[in-house]
């Protein structure tokens, strides 16, 4: 009797160290992944088919045959989830995390929390700006600024009248990406460079189509209905999701663009889509995003293992196009 006792005392006892919550909730990595590297990637969502290729490329990269355990996490497009996501994995106690940031500023706590966990992060894409660079180990992903000027060089190009040297009127409309994101500032900081140096180029309509093909679709129509076709000469995508909506505007209101009509597309990211458009001339210039950034964090984190110092900085390597240089042998041989 005193046995049966003691074994339902017990019993009850577990029972309420579980419902108070005090039986550890952490990921449990010892079970069957002790050998594996664990590492948490926090995305901000999946708002382009180019983040969707980042995603791809970080998975190919990290399997559990090279020894790695992925964890990834999409935060919806709100920095919210992303921190959320970010201090899961610091509880699930990862050896590392990959950060692709939806915007530069608001990390300094997370990072802290992270740091003071003894976890290293990489941030990857987009960067962050934080009050010490040590929150941080390392930074693998584009160079925004360049890839902007990369546009204005070509659009300067584009624009340029050999014959006459004449600056004619540029209109500009202007579709920006997600504000606050280092992709968006890095692009839009090159254009408003590019009108102080071009004193015939103005933004005739401007607004924010956070990286997707409905809102830009939604703002080209707008710029249409109050610009006026007529009134526009360019329209500076801050990705190819947003081109592809600009264009569906377009189509929709029966107004040409391309390299032989009135309205010039200028886009980013350069995905194998938008890449045929601007071979075929309908996108004039296309600057490259490369998604293409799981090797190099493989690279970085194989050698954080190794217990090597790694770059703080790690630009991808990207160029930009123009319809004469493209071909489709060339467009077939890319992975995005
Ligand atoms: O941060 C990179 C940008 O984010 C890419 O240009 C865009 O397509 C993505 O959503």
């Amino acid at each position: 009797m005193k046995k049966i006792l003691i074994f339902i005392l017990s019993v009850l006892m577990v029972a309420s160290l579980i419902s108070c919550g005090s039986v550890s909730k952490h990921y449990d990595l010892d079970d069957e992944d002790s050998d594996l590297v664990v590492v948490g990637f926090s995305q901000p969502g999946a708002e382009s088919a180019w983040r969707v290729a980042l995603t791809d490329s970080v998975k190919d990269n990290f399997k559990e045959e090279k020894g790695y355990k992925l964890i990834y996490k999409d935060a919806q497009s709100k920095q919210d989830n992303q921190i959320r996501d970010i201090r899961t994995f610091i509880q699930q106690g990862v050896d590392y995390i990959v950060i692709s940031p939806i915007v530069e500023t608001g990390w300094d706590t997370v990072l802290s929390e992270a740091k003071a966990a003894g976890i290293p992060v990489i941030i990857c894409d987009r960067n962050v700006v934080v009050s010490n660079e040590s929150l941080y180990t390392a930074f693998v992903g584009s160079d925004f600024k360049a890839e902007g000027e990369s546009a204005i060089a070509a659009m300067e190009r584009l624009l340029a009248n050999p014959e006459t040297g004449e600056e004619q009127p540029v209109n500009i409309v202007h579709i920006q990406g997600t504000l606050g994101s280092s992709a968006q500032i890095g692009r839009t900081n090159a254009l408003e460079h590019g009108l102080e140096d071009h004193k015939n180029w103005q933004v005739v309509y401007e607004d924010c189509g956070e990286f997707t093909k409905a809102k830009a679709r939604e703002i080209m129509a707008a710029a249409l209905e109050e610009v006026g076709a007529e009134n526009i000469d360019l329209v500076y995508c801050e990705n190819d999701e947003e081109a592809f909506g600009a264009m569906a505007a377009m189509n929709e209101a029966g107004v040409s663009y391309g390299n032989d009509s009135d309205i010039k597309v200028v886009s980013f990211d350069a995905v194998n889509t938008a890449l045929i458009m601007c071979m075929n001339g309908q996108i004039s210039v296309e600057v490259e995003c490369n998604p293409l950034q799981g090797p190099y964090i493989y690279n970085l984190i194989s050698h954080l293992e190794k217990g090597e110092i790694v770059p703080k900085i790690t630009y991808v390597k990207e160029q930009s196009y123009t319809p004469e240089i493209l071909t489709t042998d060339f467009i077939e041989t890319r992975r995005y």
